[in-house]
């Protein structure tokens, strides 16, 4: 038995997915005449409670086109430093747009309204970068997949605001922030100018994100996407992956987080840190856990010297739960 717990990426279509994959009506979506990835694009706009959307390939993708929204070449977006756009997106901001980042420090993710004023520097030419923007993420995957608090969301919306700042939101696990908060997904991105969502998380579709705003900024998107290379014909294949988990696979991550509390439960993680279906630990030789316990078929990310970090999804089941604890126990106490 293989037990998968480096990434909620790792899962495989179901029977039902695929089924509805195959039925998919399709059509060419460069041409705006793909009626599945129209439909998703309107449901997951109205879910989100923004103008519209638009489906593009990657998380990574869906972030790039919205930052490069907000910001312009030699202007600069902060985020704190676990960001996954600063961390694990190889530099595209500057690579593609141009954008420099300036980050703050942030304890497991959760977002510190004082540091993110100490940080920002609105209209500061022509002698410093002028921030544009603001980015945060929910949940926050390097933190340990951290709800970010609501009052704190808020109070740094109400900075950007009167700052003229904009927001950008990194909702790939946004669906867990969801189902942990019980606040609607319209509640967790109201006030954002731009987010992200995806499809190839937690949710289980083999590809996709949307990204979400106002129709004139989606608009420009599509154009950017296309420049990119990433104007996709018959997508709706794939679009009706991310419907079909849309209907079938948000509920059901109250689950993933179940396991993963009992999973941070037995392997000591500390206590209050699992809030949704990733478990962060943190042990004295993090590769030597990693591959010791490859070898007895459990599969784990070493993400840094000491960190560990193990994430539930829809292919994990109670019996992959316990398979885990048996041999990661003794191997994270030992
Ligand atoms: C928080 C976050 N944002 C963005 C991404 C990028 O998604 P993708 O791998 O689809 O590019 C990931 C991927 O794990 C992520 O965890």
């Amino acid at each position: 038995m293989i037990v998968d717990l480096r990434s909620d990426t790792v899962t495989k279509p179901s029977s039902g997915m695929r089924a509805a994959m195959a039925d998919a009506e399709v059509g060419d979506d460069v041409y705006g005449e793909d009626p599945t990835v129209n439909s998703l694009e309107a449901s997951v706009a109205a879910l989100l409670g923004q103008e519209a959307a638009l489906f593009v390939p990657s998380g990574s993708m869906g972030n790039q086109l919205g930052l490069r929204l907000l910001a312009k070449p030699g202007e600069e977006i902060v985020c704190d430093s676990l960001a996954h756009i600063a961390r694990a997106e190889l530099g595209h901001a500057a690579a593609f747009s141009g954008i420099t980042f300036r980050t703050w420090q942030a304890t497991r993710g959760v977002i510190d309204v004082e540091a993110v004023r100490g940080l920002i520097s609105p209209d500061a030419g022509p002698y410093l970068v002028s921030t544009k923007a603001i980015a945060l993420e929910n949940t926050h995957n390097f933190g340990g997949g951290t709800v970010q608090p609501a009052g704190q969301v808020a109070a740094v919306i109400e900075l950007a605001r009167s700052c003229g700042l904009a927001l950008h939101l990194d909702g790939a696990r946004l669906w867990n922030a969801h189902v942990a908060s019980g606040l609607s997904l319209a509640e967790l991105t109201a006030g954002f100018d731009t987010v992200s969502v995806c499809l190839s998380k937690g949710l289980g579709a083999p590809v996709g994100s949307v990204l979400v705003s106002t129709a004139d900024r989606i608009a420009e998107a599509r154009v950017w996407r296309k420049r990119y290379g990433a104007g996709m014909r018959q997508a709706g294949i794939l679009a009706a992956a991310g419907q079909y988990a849309l209907e079938h696979n948000v509920e059901r991550l109250a689950e993933d987080h179940t396991r993963a509390a009992r999973l941070g439960d037995e392997l000591g993680a500390n206590p209050g840190t699992v809030e949704t279906n990733i478990v962060v630990l943190d042990v004295a030789d993090a590769a030597a856990v990693a591959g010791a316990a490859r070898e007895a078929g459990v599969y784990v990310s070493a993400l840094g010297p000491r960190f560990l970090r193990l994430v539930t999804h829809l292919d994990i089941d109670d019996d992959a739960i316990t398979r885990a604890i048996e041999v990661l126990a003794p191997l994270v106490k030992g």
